[in-house]
């Protein structure tokens, strides 16, 4: 199976915490025998759609734009098995740069109007057309947080969604804690169990779901961290 992650986080693979999650599950779909790869949006130029449905009616399948899209994303895109979206949660959604990117893959779609169940879809252009897991990560210490985004990504994706891996407190996960670093090793571990479960049973149980979505510390402790680290960082850059 070729595993193409798109990570659409600003943030460089050190700091990046979509990437910090998204690595694990990507050891463990090769742990399966997966190939994969990751590419950084940031990397790329990728415009806005423009809305013309060039894509549907005078060069069908192909946007008109000439930008990184056209030029490599799109490709690599179709040629995978399963793509791998990954995002951290920006104002309860997807970044404005995943959001970019999908909007961009419209010419995977005819412009025909079809019944697909009780909802209207477009057909899909092309035979063979890759599976989705969708992968955010967020600040807040609560699933919730997740519930716009993962409604988009089922009304978007439908049946081509076979995971949804979302993991609050993210920002937690490396931290040097006695309460908080057995905590993310497990949910580290759940999170490459998904990435193996995946490709092997093309879907997450819900042991793993549960174990990786599981709080690193109570509510309160988050809290309080988190405003200690603003604080401390608040003082820090005042002293400069
Ligand atoms: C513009 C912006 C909006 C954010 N919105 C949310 C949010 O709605 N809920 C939340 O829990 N965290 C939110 N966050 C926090 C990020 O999701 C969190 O810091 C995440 O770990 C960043 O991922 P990254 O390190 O891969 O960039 C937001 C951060 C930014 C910069």
């Amino acid at each position: 199976m070729r595993v193409v992650a798109f990570n659409s986080s600003p943030r460089d693979q050190q700091t990046s915490k979509t990437e910090l999650v998204l690595q694990k599950f990507l050891d463990g779909a090769a742990r399966a025998g997966a190939v994969a790869e990751t590419i950084y949006l940031r990397n790329y130029r990728v415009r806005n759609c423009l809305g013309c449905f060039a894509c549907w009616l005078k060069t069908p399948g192909r946007c008109i734009q000439q930008d990184d899209m056209t030029g490599e994303l799109f490709d690599r895109l179709l040629e995978a098995d399963l793509v791998v979206l990954a995002t951290p949660l920006y104002y309860y959604n997807m970044n404005a740069r995943l959001k970019t990117f999908i909007e961009r893959t419209l010419p995977m779609s005819q412009p025909f109007f079809e019944k697909q169940g009780d909802r209207t879809d477009h057909p899909s252009r092309f035979g063979k057309v890759p599976q989705v897991v969708a992968l955010s990560v967020c600040g807040f210490p609560e699933q919730d947080n997740f519930k716009a985004l993962s409604l988009n990504m089922r009304m978007i994706f439908g049946s081509r969604l076979v995971a949804e891996i979302y993991r609050h407190s993210s920002e937690f996960l490396p931290i040097e804690h006695p309460q908080i670093v057995p905590q993310a090793a497990k949910v580290l571990a759940a999170v490459a169990q998904a990435g193996e479960e995946v490709v092997t049973e093309g879907k997450v149980s819900s042991a793993t779901l549960e174990a990786l979505t599981q709080d690193l510390a109570p509510r309160e402790v988050i809290i309080n961290l988190a405003n200690e680290h603003f604080k401390q960082e608040l003082a820090r850059l005042t002293q400069e």
